[in-house]
């Protein structure tokens, strides 16, 4: 029998993802998904809080939703935290740690409402436990608020690290993509791996660490981005260690085995880079589903008649930078050029990048923010057959 869904939860990720965010919940069953700037917001089940957190690959946390009100001044954000059943989910010995934003409110210090928050949950425990003070000697539970408009939402993090920390990651060069924005990067793109569907292969030329292509490789063979690490929520109270020790076991029995994936290739001119590359796939088990070369872009050859190049280029953050940015859109122009069956994903902030690649207008320009970096996703997809 499947549990009530009467709790709220609120998958988190980077502004312009919510969209394919919006699609892995869907996906795993979830419907009346309520989107909004960088968030989506859906009713569940307590056990589905390690479903999600196993399973998302473009989220950056998931929050379990405790309120949302009016908080123009302290008095009223106090009393409403105050009065939330925060016993429900917290123990005693919690460690609380209060995170948060205020924009557009009046409650602008982002410190006197993080404490104010804690202050109103410490004096809700010493009542409901009846005790003096609190120890703060067990796990930590992070509290995470935000205050738009006057408007305040409290929630309490069931993931911990973000989900963008798979685990696999150890060797990385420079400006390293997060993982779950690689993993968006392929669900972008028009890459068919999905089960019945014609498989081509997929190349990332310049492809530092590997994470375009481990996370590519980890589809293909369905492998749950949060299978090897731990979340916060494990020391929920409210949450069996049986329920995450099923969600695991069901995405361990999801694994499609080695063999099965198209092929997949990354290439990077840096022989550390595929070294690091090849000890993360290693590390996450798709070490037999990619195939790592020390290339420069230069001598980038596209053998088949289909597939998609996704890569993320230096970006050429300095002038010096800057001037080696050109030959390597030319190389790619030039291994693309007389390919129409192959799609090209290319994320840089650099718009100069469209009069190198001479095969038109792109069929789409997404803005995706890179951490703090606005990059854009350029879309070249591929002509039908
Ligand atoms: C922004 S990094 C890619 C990061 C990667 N997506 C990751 O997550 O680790 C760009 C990569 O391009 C590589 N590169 C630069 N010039 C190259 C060339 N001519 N041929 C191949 N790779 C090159 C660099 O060594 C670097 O690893």
């Amino acid at each position: 029998m499947s549990s009530p869904r009467n709790i709220t939860l609120i998958a988190t990720c980077a502004f312009s993802l919510e969209a394919t965010l919006k699609r892995e919940i869907q996906d795993l069953g979830f419907t009346n998904l309520s989107v909004a700037d960088g968030k989506v917001e859906f009713a569940a089940a307590l056990t589905d809080i390690p479903l999600l957190n196993i399973n998302l690959r473009v989220a950056d946390r998931v929050l379990l939703k405790m309120a949302e009100f009016p908080a123009a001044d302290f008095d009223q954000l106090f009393d409403k935290v105050k009065s939330l059943p925060w016993e429900d989910w917290l123990t005693q010995e919690a460690k609380i740690t209060v995170v948060g934003r205020s924009v557009k409110s009046k409650l602008i210090s982002v410190r006197t409402c993080q404490s104010m928050i804690k202050k109103a949950m410490v004096e809700r425990f010493k009542e409901k436990f009846r005790i003096d003070w609190l120890p703060e000697s067990g796990a930590e539970f992070t509290i995470n608020f935000s205050i738009f408009k006057d408007v305040a939402q409290v929630s309490l993090d069931s993931t911990g690290p973000g989900l963008n920390k798979r685990g696999y990651r150890v060797g990385v060069g420079e400006a390293p993509l997060r993982e779950n924005l690689a993993a968006a990067l392929v669900l972008l793109s028009d890459w068919k791996w999905r089960r019945g569907a014609v498989s081509a292969p997929l190349v990332d030329p310049m492809c530092g660490s590997g994470t375009i292509v481990i996370e590519a490789a980890m589809l293909a063979r369905n492998i749950a981005p949060g299978i090897h690490r731990e979340f916060a929520a494990q020391s929920w109270p409210a949450i069996e260690a049986k329920i995450w020790e099923e969600a695991r076991a069901k995405a361990r029995a999801a694994i499609v085995p080695s063999g099965n994936s198209p092929t997949i290739r990354g290439m990077d001119k840096d022989s550390r880079r595929i070294t690091d590359a090849m000890t993360n796939a290693k590390r996450v088990g798709v070490d037999r589903d990619i195939s790592f070369v020390v290339q420069d872009i230069k001598d980038l050859h596209l053998n088949e008649d289909h597939g998609v190049v996704i890569t993320n280029p230096p970006y050429g953050m300095n002038i010096g930078e800057l001037r080696e940015l050109p030959p390597l859109y030319e190389a790619l122009n030039k291994a693309m050029e007389n390919k129409p069956g192959w799609g090209l994903y290319l994320l840089t902030p650099d718009k100069s990048f469209m009069r190198y690649f001479k095969r038109g207008r792109p069929d789409k320009i997404r803005k995706i923010y890179n951490g703090p970096i606005e990059a854009n996703f350029f879309s070249y997809a591929a002509s039908s057959r």
